[in-house]
């Protein structure tokens, strides 16, 4: 009874196993093709009409039921059946029962091999562009807040140990600059993505006088592919696309640490808006940074996804083998995750209120200039490991007075030091030390303040 449905009945003798047909169909996740798959049936039709393979009659036809089709599934009226296996069968049965013969020689010069693969392009083609733009609305939502701290000073951290004073605009900066490459790995993906596979028809291309080229000019691709077999077989394209996401994720899981760690007690530099955390259902004191923490174990995820299309491509011989219908899981996932995740972060970076006074407590504690001591001493003569070595001992100093660097009496420096003068405030003082980092990729605050402009400039041009 299935194979009638299918339109290949004639060469079985029973119907297939109605667990079989669920565990092989695809219609309950490849819905979200569909759109795709009209647009590419009916740039398909239009070509077959101009290379006289089509009636006008019939393109006619095809564009009106499909019209209607589209319709149908916009309103939610479309009847999606198991049976039909999957999106492609679906909106073709749906066609001839609308158009009737019309919609039967759509498929004339075409497989669903090369449709699904025209498919998934077009389908992804568009959504990187949108995810370009939500990565473009983080590096905004970044790029205002750094403007704001760009004079901010927190620790910087190495080892996760206080190591030298940074502003906080110019950690977030960084942050611009990771999903910066983001957005050029999503570019230059897409121009992969976007190559017509259309023509490949199963395996072998087709005795039709096809014009591929049209086709790819209608449907706005940069190309065709240019092999039949590999058009129908390979999956690079998404998993170029997925690993670029992961890497997406894995920036978004950094800073979404970063976000925990800042929000606890314990360092308490920032908060985030009550409506990116919960409470607890048993300690009342509670306010969770869940977001971000999602956000960290949804980055495994998608990295999870990755592995699984690497893993699902390795064996396969050419050309199409049905396992490449599992590609479309991981790789929908993918995209809602990351959609989902850059939206979150977008509208909750805004949000971030900080305390500076906290971060400077933090700065004070830990000795960050240091360093700043030691280059002084090197610029008035002192090799530098014997610097370091002074500066070392001035740490211990006011370690066991319990005192900042900064603190320290003159004349206790000058005795491990003697070039030391009274002008080794200016770099002691944690002001001094990150304005003296001015340089290009430097934490000064007119450096941060630098940046914001050429960010914002560079945002606005897209
Ligand atoms: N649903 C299938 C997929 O996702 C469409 C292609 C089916 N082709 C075939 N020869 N069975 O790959």
């Amino acid at each position: 009874m299935h194979r009638k449905d299918s339109g290949w009945s004639g060469r079985f003798a029973e119907p297939v196993a109605d667990f079989v047909l669920r565990y092989t169909a695809s219609v309950g996740f490849d819905q979200r093709l569909a759109l795709a798959d009209i647009i590419g049936s009916l740039a398909h039709a239009t070509m077959l009409h101009r290379v006289g393979v089509l009636s006008s009659q019939d393109l006619a036809d095809i564009e009106r039921g499909m019209a209607q089709i589209r319709d149908e599934i916009e309103r939610g009226a479309f009847n999606w059946q198991l049976a039909l296996e999957d999106v492609h069968l679906n909106i073709e049965k749906r066609l001839t029962e609308l158009v009737g013969d019309a919609g039967k020689r759509l498929h004339t010069g075409r497989s669903r091999n090369d449709q699904v693969a025209t498919d998934v392009r077009l389908w992804l083609r568009g959504e990187i562009d949108l995810l370009t733009e939500g990565l473009r609305a983080v590096q905004g939502a970044l790029v205002a807040q750094a403007d704001t701290h760009a004079a901010t000073i927190m620790p910087g951290f190495t080892h996760l140990q206080v190591a030298q004073p940074v502003t906080f605009g110019h950690h977030l900066l960084a942050y611009v600059e990771m999903f910066e490459r983001d957005v050029e790995r999503l570019r230059d993906a897409r121009r992969r993505v976007n190559r017509l596979p259309l023509g490949a028809a199963a395996l072998a291309g087709t005795t039709y006088p096809i014009d591929r080229a049209f086709v790819a000019q209608r449907l706005g691709f940069d190309g065709l592919c240019e092999n039949s077999l590999d058009a129908v077989s390979d999956r690079d394209f998404a998993i170029e696309f997925c690993a670029a996401a992961a890497l997406v994720m894995t920036h978004v899981s950094r800073l979404a640490e970063e976000l925990v760690l800042w929000m606890s007690p314990r360092y308490g530099f920032i908060r985030l808006p009550d409506r990116f955390t919960t409470g607890s259902s048993i300690m009342p004191q509670k306010k969770n940074p869940d977001v971000p923490e999602l956000a960290r174990g949804k980055s495994g995820r998608v990295t999870g996804h990755l592995m699984s299309l690497l893993m699902l491509m390795k064996g396969q011989p050419l050309a199409y083998n049905k396992d490449n219908q599992e590609d479309k899981e991981p790789l929908f996932d993918t995209v809602d995750t990351l959609r989902d995740t850059l939206r979150a972060f977008a509208e909750m970076i805004p949000g971030i209120e900080v305390d500076a006074a906290a971060m400077r407590r933090a700065v004070l504690e830990g000795f960050a200039t240091a360093t700043d001591l030691a280059d002084y001493l090197v610029k008035r003569g002192v090799p530098f490991r014997d610097a370091h070595e002074a500066a070392a001992r001035a740490v211990r100093q006011a370690a066991d007075r319990g005192c900042d660097l900064a603190e320290l009496p003159l004349a206790d420096l000058q005795s491990l030091a003697p070039n030391v003068s009274a002008d080794v405030l200016d770099v002691l003082r944690i002001d001094g030390s990150v304005a003296a980092r001015g340089h290009l990729g430097g934490t000064a605050p007119l450096q941060v303040q630098r940046q914001v402009a050429k960010w914002r400039e560079r945002l606005a041009a897209r």
